[in-house]
């Protein structure tokens, strides 16, 4: 049997972030980072991205016609606060508009309030390396749920912060393009702060608000289990990228070597996890790896649906709430085999004793994969660059019939996924 139903109340939907979808020539850190030949693999940058900023209408109109009715978004900070202290009303309504659209179709909106963009004037004063900088963030984190309470009821505060710190402070190339451990540490206890006082704000403006951030959860395991070098790195990667952050922001619990801040304070901060699960970690260094003779996606990352558990599970030892999936998802240029990686993951989440209640996929579009730039192709719809038309993928198609039958029917598997294979790691 190929087939399976979802569990009443399971959601499905999809995720993106504004930065990667919306173009504009504006000034955020990724606008400034990518205009230095070298930083991005294919010279691109975010100022085309999908045009999402003035295609709003088209692509909302294509999400409801897939029947999907749930939708993690994002805001550009610089947009609503184009200068320290000055808010910018149109540019708040611009996002209004839209939930208002998205309301009349359908679709409930997850809403990010960070996703690795700052406003150039937030980077230029050191963004996060600086706890006194929170406030500026904290600032415009109020204004906007003060905004959007009558249309949002699901936030995340943060995205990735242990990505965000660990790619642009541990020489992984994301601006500012730092290389110092001391200053990972101090940015992601910054990050953990900030947390914890988003998640007190959104609750004293909405009080049944279901708040969150969204951890990124990678598998770790050694390249060789008996070597214990590899052993100890193991324990290092996970406890210095993901346990340490974890704890800190869900229960205000600090561990070494995060540092004190005024706000890591017993409690708790989560009202769900909301967890971004892509790939394993195999680790003989300090840079990660992956496992010999592995499935891989275009990017070189290991196809380990299984992870998707084995994380969960980690997040749920910590504190027991309800997961959500906030993204999942691959880079498979001619989507050869994206069905076949959707339905894996499901099927693994669905044989989980765990509570995983909704899965968000990353991500709707094709879109500009920081990096990357317009060369990864992540999306359920395909995106032309240069005339900007929308083709919604074979595995689209596959995610709209999985809302619409709930679930997976044996014809579904054998449509879209019985014939798909992962390539292996030399193919
Ligand atoms: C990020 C997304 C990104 C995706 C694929 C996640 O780390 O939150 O913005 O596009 O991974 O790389």
């Amino acid at each position: 049997m190929d087939g399976f139903k979802f569990p009443e109340g399971f959601v499905l939907g999809v995720s993106s972030a504004a930065t990667q979808i919306e173009g504009g020539d504006i000034r955020t850190n990724w606008h400034d980072w990518a205009k230095t030949p070298g930083h991005i693999k294919d010279g691109s940058g975010p100022d085309v991205a999908n045009m999402h900023w003035d295609k709003w209408k088209e692509d909302d109109t294509l999400m409801a016609k897939m029947g999907i009715k749930h939708a993690r978004i994002g805001f550009e900070w610089a947009r609503i606060e184009p200068a320290p202290g000055e808010f910018s009303e149109e540019g708040m309504q611009h996002y209004i508009d839209e939930l208002e659209f998205m309301k009349k179709k359908g679709i409930e909106p997850l809403l990010t309030l960070h996703h690795f963009s700052n406003p150039s004037w937030f980077e230029e004063m050191g963004a996060f390396e600086k706890y006194e900088n929170v406030q500026y963030f904290m600032e415009y984190a109020q204004y906007v749920v003060e905004h959007v309470k009558d249309y949002v009821r699901y936030f995340i505060t943060i995205n990735e912060p242990n990505v965000y710190a660990y790619n642009g402070y541990f020489g992984v190339g994301f601006p500012p393009g730092k290389n110092d451990i001391k200053l990972y540490f101090e940015v992601l206890s910054n990050l953990a702060d900030a947390h914890i006082q988003c998640y007190k704000m959104i609750h004293k403006i909405l009080p049944d608000a279901k708040v969150s951030a969204a951890v990124h959860m990678a598998a770790f395991q050694p390249l060789d289990s008996r070597n214990p070098i590899h052993l100890g790195l193991v324990k290092f990667g996970e406890h210095s990228f993901q346990t340490a952050i974890c704890n800190a922001m869900a229960l205000g619990k600090l561990m070494a070597p995060l540092k004190k801040r005024p706000n890591i304070q017993r409690g708790e901060y989560c009202d769900f996890w909301g967890m971004n699960y892509y790939s394993r970690q195999t680790v003989s260094d300090t840079a990660g790896g992956v496992d010999q003779d592995c499935r891989v996606n275009d990017l070189g990352w290991e196809i380990y649906p299984e992870g998707i558990v084995v994380c969960a599970r980690k997040l749920y030892k910590i504190l027991k709430r309800d997961i959500w999936i906030t993204e999942n998802g691959t880079c498979d240029t001619t989507d050869k085999w994206r069905s076949r990686y959707i339905y894996d993951h499901l099927r693994v989440i669905l044989g989980s004793d765990l509570p995983i209640k909704r899965y968000y996929h990353w991500c709707f579009l094709d879109n500009w994969e920081w990096l990357e730039g317009e060369s990864a192709r992540f999306g359920l719809v395909h995106v032309n660059y240069e005339t900007q038309k929308r083709r919604t993928k074979q595995s689209g198609k596959f995610y709209s019939e999985l809302i619409k039958n709930n679930g997976c029917t044996q014809e579904m598997y054998d449509k879209y996924v019985a014939g798909q294979e992962y390539k292996k790691q030399d193919q």
